[in-house]
């Protein structure tokens, strides 16, 4: 009998719960024993309901699995959920997971901004795993909801905490060139985006505005503390299939040379706790020096799509430094950090 642990994966046929199904196969520690996807494809073979659309194919553990409703009852056997659903569909029902034991590791932004539930990048601030005791405390869940930021906010906030750390960020203005694949499954129309760029993705700019303050805020015994840094953001849709890029600009309270920046950069520690988690990158930041990088296409697949890639640190003529940084939108910043949570909540409650 396997001895890992059982966990679920909630809207499994999309964008998100694909790229989880490929990189759960073979976890060391969990085993997928429940999927879930809409009414539409209920009852349905995963192979039947799914249309795959990664380059690895589909692992074969899960091509006979029958999809469940997506409802705290309909599961049986899993202790740890990890959910890919649309957020208003998140909204309604992921609390169920919590109440009925469950610790729900999920993509949508539903509970993002609920003051009891850690918006949690492992590299950065794992000590808000603390919040789940409070929601035990203050909702009475045995289980409990613990969310990963929106893909744009991940591809840059690490970068942007290892220079905070050391320089304390004051102001952040940041602009996205956001991937294809962050639009879900089917996506943004073919003829819409190509030879295109739309500069509006609802809801975007207000989420990058807010998640970075939360993310690098304090842990304080019963909540957490923003940080005060003010944030303007820009977001745009481009052509890309897979990686957003986001071009920063920022003022800091110490004024470093950009060679202290870069060796900030190049030799960020991620927590101890976070380090020996299976899916942790060896190296959380790489610092590339060509002029004309990080890539999208050259770059996204670094540390098995785990890493935040970043380039171009150099002075700013208005507010002190910028960068570009590069990051995997459904690996680091929606699947993998999905996972990579739920490894620090496998550690944090079930011993591992
Ligand atoms: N794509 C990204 O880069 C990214 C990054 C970070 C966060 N997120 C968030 O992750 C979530 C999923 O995004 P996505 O890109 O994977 O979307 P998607 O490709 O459109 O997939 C939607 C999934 O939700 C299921 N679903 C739809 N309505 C449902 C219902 N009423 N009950 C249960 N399941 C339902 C679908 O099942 P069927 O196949 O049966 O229709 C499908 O599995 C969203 O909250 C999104 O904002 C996405």
């Amino acid at each position: 009998m396997s001895n890992k642990i059982p966990v679920a994966v909630l809207a499994s046929t999309g964008s998100v719960g694909q790229r989880m199904i490929s990189l759960l196969d073979g976890h060391p520690w969990f085993e997928v024993v429940e999927v879930t996807a809409s009414e539409r494809s209920e009852g349905k073979t995963y192979q039947e309901a799914c249309h795959w659309f990664l380059s690895k194919p589909m692992p074969d553990y899960v091509k006979n699995m029958k999809l469940l409703p997506t409802q705290a009852s309909a599961l049986q056997k899993a202790k740890i959920v990890f959910s890919a659903l649309p957020a208003d569909i998140a909204k309604e029902i992921e609390p169920d997971f919590a109440k009925a034991g469950m610790f729900l590791s999920s993509n949508a932004s539903a509970y993002r901004k609920d003051p009891l539930v850690p918006l949690l990048v492992p590299e950065i601030n794992p000590d808000h795993l603390d919040l789940v005791e409070l929601q035990h405390k203050n909702y009475g869940w045995t289980g409990g909801i613990i969310t990963n930021p929106n893909c744009t906010t991940t591809g840059f906030v690490i970068p942007l905490h290892a220079i905070d750390q050391k320089y304390h960020v004051k102001q952040l203005f940041a602009f996205s060139m956001q991937a294809l694949s962050g639009a879900g499954i089917p996506g943004v129309p073919s003829l819409d985006i190509i030879d295109n760029v739309i500069p509006y993705i609802g809801g975007e700019e207000e989420k990058l505005e807010f998640e970075p303050i939360k993310i690098m805020g304090t842990m304080q015994p019963d909540s957490v503390k923003y940080h005060p840094m003010q944030i303007s953001a820009h977001t745009n849709r481009v052509a890309v299939v897979d990686a957003h890029t986001i071009c920063c600009t920022i003022a800091t309270e110490e004024k470093p040379s950009v060679e202290e920046l870069i060796d900030t950069i190049e030799n960020y520690q991620v927590p101890d706790v976070t380090k020996t988690l299976p899916s942790c990158p060896k190296q959380a930041i790489i610092y590339h020096e060509e002029p004309n990088r990080p890539q999208p296409r050259l770059d996204r697949d670094l540390e098995n799509g785990m890493a935040t890639s970043i380039g171009r640190i150099r002075k700013d003529t208005i507010l002190d430094y910028r960068f570009v940084s590069v990051s995997h939108n459904t690996i680091r910043g929606a699947a993998g950090g999905s996972i990579l949570n739920g490894e620090l909540i496998a550690r944090r409650f079930f011993g591992m």
